[in-house]
């Protein structure tokens, strides 16, 4: 029988589009598959920005709007590679694919929800995900917007990545973010935690780059939790043509600097997780003991003028 495993829940998200929550997800979840991690992404835009780079037909599979319903067993609609099907996903990595119908189910779940709140929707899904033990991550994939779908997922994930490139709008948008994760900490999710902000489309070479990066590390390492990921994905056209092809970079380019550079960060990524670990149980892992200082509920603002 195959080992069960433990699934953590992790949200990707940032308010502002275009900022790599989708291409961070994806190539994150591959990088953890090319090390025997087995990953289960839920995407939860009616953009399907995650569907559709992964390749699979946008509208042809029930997926994240029945499951967010209650209509659709979340398990029996992850989908895996199906060479009939014409599904080719990165190895250790399974989707839930989103349609358009998404958009509109807001007004579906306050209709079923009449006596509950709709914003738990993902509660009984993640649960069943949980209990198969058949995954190590389930990656949430949001929307640039708080929409339902994005608010289920602040409610349920354990962790959150927030991925931003180093531009001014994308950077100060940061702050937007840190104070939603502040408030669905108070209200409704005291375990969700900030595992790491992911850059993407890092060009070192300029200055309002540098500067940018510079001020991020300055924050997040008084923001007295785990803060960016020393590894930046550079700007690479791989990562576009890849999207564009359906696939993952460790499917297109193995051998490219960027495939690398998020070969690097699944690495980072479990190590963060195996610190965490070792502070939630210090018996198992020398690791942590002392690392992370306890969540401030308010962190310092984006300086303006500071950041470029
Ligand atoms: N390292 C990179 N180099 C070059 N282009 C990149 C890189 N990372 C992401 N991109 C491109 O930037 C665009 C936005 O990325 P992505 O779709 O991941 O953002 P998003 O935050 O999910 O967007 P949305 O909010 O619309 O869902 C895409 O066209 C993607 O291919
Ligand atoms: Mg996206």
């Amino acid at each position: 029988m195959d080992e069960r495993r433990q699934t953590t829940v992790i949200a990707v998200g940032n308010q502002k589009g275009g900022v790599g929550k989708t291409t961070t997800t994806i190539n994150l979840a591959a990088a953890l598959g090319a090390l025997g991690k087995q990953s289960l992404i839920i995407d939860l835009d009616g953009n399907r920005g995650a569907t559709r780079s992964l390749g699979v037909p946008p509208e042809s599979y029930r997926g994240t709007y029945e499951v967010l319903l209650g209509d659709e067993d979340p398990v029996a609609v992850a989908l895996e590679t199906d060479a009939e099907e014409g599904i080719e996903l990165p190895p250790g990595v399974a989707l839930i694919p989103a349609s358009r119908d998404l958009e509109r189910v807001d007004g579906e779940l306050i209709k079923v929800h009449r006596l509950t709140d709709y914003r738990d929707c993902l509660r009984r899904p993640i649960e069943k995900l949980v209990a198969t033990g058949r995954w190590d991550y389930v990656f949430l994939d949001t929307a640039p917007n708080i929409n339902t779908p994005t608010a289920a997922a602040y409610r349920v994930a354990e962790w959150f990545i927030l991925t931003a490139t180093p531009e001014r709008l994308a950077i100060e948008g940061l702050n937007d973010a840190m104070s939603d994760i502040d408030t669905v900490r108070r209200y409704n999710n005291p375990d969700l935690k900030l595992l790491g902000v992911a850059l993407s489309c890092v060009n070192r070479r300029t200055l309002l780059a540098k500067r940018i990066l510079g001020w991020v590390e300055e924050t997040f390492a008084e923001a007295g939790e785990f803060g960016d990921f020393k590894t930046r994905i550079s700007t690479s056209v791989a990562v576009p043509e890849a999207q564009d092809s359906g696939k993952s970079v460790f499917q297109t380019e193995p051998d490219h600097k960027v495939t690398e550079e998020y070969r690097q960060l699944a690495r980072e990524f479990l190590e963060r997780l195996d610190i965490a670990e070792g502070m939630r149980n210090p018996k198992a892992s020398k690791k942590g003991r002392g690392v992370l200082k306890k969540p401030r509920s308010r962190r310092k603002g984006v300086a303006h003028g500071k950041a470029a």
